[in-house]
């Protein structure tokens, strides 16, 4: 059995989806546990309502990150987590939680990498007037959306796009691959080779 840990900081539409796709009688990888840094998330509640354990450890006004990082990684050992999942984790993670977990924690973005690292990646995308965008899984590193990317699912662009239509065109799209990619690398060997991370087949 893999136990996931998914951080989460807002919505939780893509911890909704994990747990849609994983958390099923029999299923050999389970989201195990929830962490969420911000009071009354709608997260917690996806969380609460579908049965998984909740942990709330607020980050508003800390400021030694390195220990608001060792605590989480005590509450992800308490719950005995093989893989961590960030889903709209707003926070940065430090050399010492990554350490923690070596090549066992993935992010989605929403945009193809390196393309619109950052908070407003669709945004830019709108902006810089691209035909395609879409989303990435990949490994987390120290930096911000830089780590090596695992899977793409390319999304078009539309006249008469705007923020919202691209969003949950995106995030449709989000929801597929990310429980797709937890499961496969949960089940199957992969390697990271250079940037370059190598599995077996397509998502
Ligand atoms: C998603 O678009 C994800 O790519 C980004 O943050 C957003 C989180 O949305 N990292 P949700 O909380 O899962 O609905």
């Amino acid at each position: 059995m893999t136990r996931v840990g998914v951080l989460a900081s807002g919505n939780g539409t893509n911890l909704q989806a994990l747990i849609d796709a994983l958390n099923r009688e029999g299923s050999s990888v389970q989201v195990a546990v929830t962490i969420c840094n911000v009071p009354g998330a709608k997260a917690l509640a996806r969380a609460q309502q579908a049965g998984v354990a909740t942990e709330l450890l607020p980050s508003k006004g800390v400021t030694d990150r390195t220990a608001y990082d060792a605590q989480l990684v005590g509450l992800l050992h308490k719950h005995r987590i093989d893989l961590v999942c960030l889903a709209g984790y707003m926070r940065l993670l430090t050399p010492g939680f990554l350490q923690a977990f070596p090549n066992q924690v993935l992010n989605i973005h929403p945009s193809l990498l390196p393309a619109f690292p950052g908070m407003h990646a669709i945004r830019q995308a709108l902006e810089a007037g691209v035909k395609v965008t879409g989303c990435t899984v990949h490994f987390v590193d120290e930096g911000t959306d830089t780590g090596p990317i695992i899977a793409q699912t390319a999304v078009p662009v539309l006249d008469g796009d705007d923020e919202n239509k691209l969003a949950e065109r995106i995030h449709h799209q989000e929801h597929r691959l990310y429980p797709a990619v937890v499961s496969k690398l949960a089940a199957e060997p992969f390697s990271i080779q250079g940037r370059r991370v190598m599995t077996q087949g397509a998502f």
